[in-house]
C-alpha cells in the first residue's frame, strides 16, 4: 500500500508538540550497554514504527518510558511532563500504556478478568463497558469467559493489546504485538490502531515486519547498539541500502 492509497485513519499527522520526547537515555546492564544514549520524539497521533536487529535495545527503551526499568539517566517527557524513572503504575495513570513482547497476562484469570483488571491499573470508571467494547473491538467475545492460559498465542497477544487499550492511553507501546499471530488477526489489530488513532491515541509500534511497517507507519527510527541511528519515511530509509544492511541485517 503506498501513502497515497492509504485509509484515512493511517495518513500522517502533524509532527508538532510531540507526546513523547526522550532525549540522552542511558541504561546499563552490567556491561551491555541496552540504552546508550536514546534520543527520538512521537508526534500527536503519529504511528511511529520502531525497528532494529535483535538486542538492539526496543524492549529496554519501553520498559525504560513506561516505568518497569528505571533509566541511569536521560529525559523522558510524556505529554510536557517529565516521567524519568516514575513508577509504571503512575506512568500508566498519566496515559502512558505499553504492552509486552511476551504477554503479561493472569493466567489463572479470564479475558474478561483480564481487561478489567488492566483498567483498575488505570481509569476505573466505566470499566465493565469498556471490557464489552474491547471484546467486541477485537472478537473476543466467544472467549470472554476462558482463561487467559487457554487461549490460543495469537489471542494472547490480542488481549495483550487489549489491556492497552483498556487503559485509555493517549500514547500506547506495541511490542511486536503482531509477531507470529495468524493474518486475520493481525488484521484485527490493524484496524483497531487505526480506529484508536482516529480518536486521538499516538503509537510507538516496536516490529519486524517490514510490510507491516510500511502498511501502518507514518515515521520509522532505526535503532542500533542501544541508540537511534536515523528516522524517517519508510521509503526513504529502505532506499538507503547502507541502513537496511547495516541495522536490519538483510540486503533489499
Ligand atoms: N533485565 C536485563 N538484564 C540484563 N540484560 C538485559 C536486560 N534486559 C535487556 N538486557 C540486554 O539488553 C540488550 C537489549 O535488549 P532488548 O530486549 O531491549 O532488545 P530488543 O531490541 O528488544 O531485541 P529483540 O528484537 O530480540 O526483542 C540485550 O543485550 C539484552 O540481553
Ligand atoms: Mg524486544
Amino acid at each position: 500500500m503506498s501513502a497515497a492509497t492509504r485509509p484515512q485513519a493511517l495518513q500522517p499527522a502533524a509532527a508538532t508538540d510531540p507526546i513523547l520526547v526522550v532525549r540522552g537515555l542511558h541504561k546499563h546492564f552490567g556491561g551491555i550497554k541496552a540504552a546508550n544514549g536514546v534520543d527520538l520524539e512521537v508526534g500527536r497521533r503519529e504511528i511511529a514504527g520502531l525497528i532494529g536487529p535483535n538486542g538492539s535495545g526496543k524492549s529496554t527503551l519501553f520498559s525504560l518510558v513506561s516505568g518497569t526499568v528505571t533509566p541511569d539517566k536521560g529525559e523522558v517527557r510524556f505529554d510536557g511532563r517529565d516521567i524519568a524513572g516514575q513508577s509504571a503504575y503512575k506512568v500508566a495513570r498519566l496515559g502512558l500504556a505499553r504492552t509486552f513482547q511476551i504477554p503479561a497476562l493472569f493466567d489463572n484469570m479470564t479475558v474478561t478478568e483480564n481487561l478489567l483488571a488492566a483498567a483498575a491499573e488505570g481509569h476505573w470508571a466505566g470499566a465493565r463497558e469498556r471490557a464489552a467494547e474491547t471484546l467486541a473491538l477485537l472478537r473476543l467475545e466467544h472467549v470472554a469467559d476462558n482463561r487467559a492460559s487457554d487461549l490460543s498465542g495469537g489471542q494472547q497477544k490480542l488481549l495483550e493489546f487489549g489491556r492497552a487499550v483498556m487503559r485509555q492511553a493517549a500514547l500506547i507501546l506495541l511490542d511486536e504485538v503482531t509477531a507470529g499471530v495468524h493474518p486475520n488477526i493481525r488484521k484485527i489489530i490493524l484496524e483497531a490502531i487505526a480506529g484508536l488513532r482516529e480518536r486521538g491515541v499516538s503509537f510507538l509500534i516496536i516490529e519486524h515486519d517490514m510490510e507491516m511497517v510500511r502498511n501502518v507507519c507514518d515515521r520509522i527510527i532505526v535503532m542500533d547498539s542501544g541508540r537511534v541511528v536515523t528516522s524517517g519515511r519508510f521509503e526513504d530509509i529502505v532506499r538507503d541500502s547502507e541502513v537496511m544492511q547495516s541495522y536490519l541485517g538483510r540486503p533489499q
